[in-house]
């Protein structure tokens, strides 16, 4: 079974679609990053999928629950970390804890125990007895995404959860929500960070404009987006030029600029025979690089395929 079904999931504000058709299915352990640029509804199917927002055509069911029939089942079982901080600025770090944890029905033993571990785990062990309103933007966040752990959710939701938070802090929150996956939870998670998806997702999601354009596993979507990866080629003198014509003969795609040239290639058999033609041009090698997946190239052509059907 699913952990998360989304079934032609559209939602309208006024005349405006803002999420169209939607269909995903996330099985237990993923890790899903959804992307998409500003106002592709990435917030507003997070906020469905976590009983947040209500009136959509479609189903959405969690562990095989309705969320609409069974919202209070559902979130005894998921953690939200949605766009605002869900915590009490007059309480203190350890008090916010406590306070979710018993909402959830633990004992104030467990919630103390659980609590201990959660805000040492995002290191504001030390700040536990200070009050949140007087914490930073990122101090705030890190306590926020470990209030939504006190329940031991089976499925996390995430908004943009290191947005805003320095490096250390973000890296925190990574190792973090690393750990959770390696205990076989789910995430669902959005962010803007092209170098996080790589990092952490087992599959992604790419809304554009309300419509999901690529949904797969990294692998595919590069397939998806016929992606060519490329091999960069930094020559001695600003030479590059005398050789274009020797190389475009073979067939070859590249683009030069001063004294680089971009080699595209798309498999293994074109990358042999541009690495065979550079021996073969006894052109000055100065550095070789190739780049690989690129998901900044992959996430531009997938959105721009979007765009082209609207
Ligand atoms: N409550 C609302 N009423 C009317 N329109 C809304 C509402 N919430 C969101 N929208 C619109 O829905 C669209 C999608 O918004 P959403 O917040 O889901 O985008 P997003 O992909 O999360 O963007 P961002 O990357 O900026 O966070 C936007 O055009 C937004 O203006
Ligand atoms: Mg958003």
């Amino acid at each position: 079974m699913n952990d998360i079904q989304v079934k032609n999931l559209k939602k309208r504000f006024g005349d405006f679609d803002v999420l169209k058709d939607i269909s995903i299915e996330i099985k237990s352990g993923e890790f899903l990053a959804i992307l998409g640029p500003n106002g592709a509804g990435k917030s507003t199917l997070l906020k469905i999928m976590t009983t947040l927002l209500k009136h959509y055509e479609g189903k959405v069911e969690i562990f095989g629950y309705d969320i609409e029939k069974y919202p209070k089942k559902v979130r005894e079982q998921i953690g939200v970390v949605s766009e605002n901080f869900i915590l009490y600025d007059r309480l203190t770090a350890m008090e916010n804890m406590v306070f979710f944890g018993e909402l959830y029905h633990l004992s104030r033993e467990t919630a103390l125990k659980r609590a201990e571990k959660l805000l040492k785990d995002v290191e504001m062990w030390e700040w536990r007895n200070k009050k949140v309103g007087k914490f930073s933007f990122g101090m705030k966040q890190r306590v926020n995404i470990v209030r939504a752990l006190m329940n031991d959710p089976k499925v996390v939701f995430l908004d943009e959860p290191t947005a805003s938070l320095d490096i250390k802090s973000a890296l925190t929150v990574k190792r973090l929500l690393k750990e959770i996956n390696a205990s076989n939870k789910t995430i669902v998670f959005t962010t803007h960070i092209l170098s996080e998806v790589e990092e952490l997702a087992t599959k992604i999601a790419i809304l554009n404009l309300g419509q999901l354009v690529a949904f797969g596993a990294p692998a595919e979507l590069s397939i998806m987006a016929e992606d060519q990866k490329d091999l960069i080629v930094e020559v001695e003198k600003n030479d590059s030029k005398n050789y274009k014509a020797f190389f475009d003969k073979s067939g070859i795609k590249l683009e030069m600029t001063g004294n680089t040239m971009k080699f595209f290639y798309s498999d293994g058999n074109e990358l042999e025979k541009i690495i065979k033609l550079i021996s073969e041009s006894k052109i000055p090698v100065r550095s070789i690089n190739s780049s690989d997946r690129n998901f900044d190239r992959i996430f531009l052509k997938l959105t721009d395929k979007g765009r082209d059907k609207n």
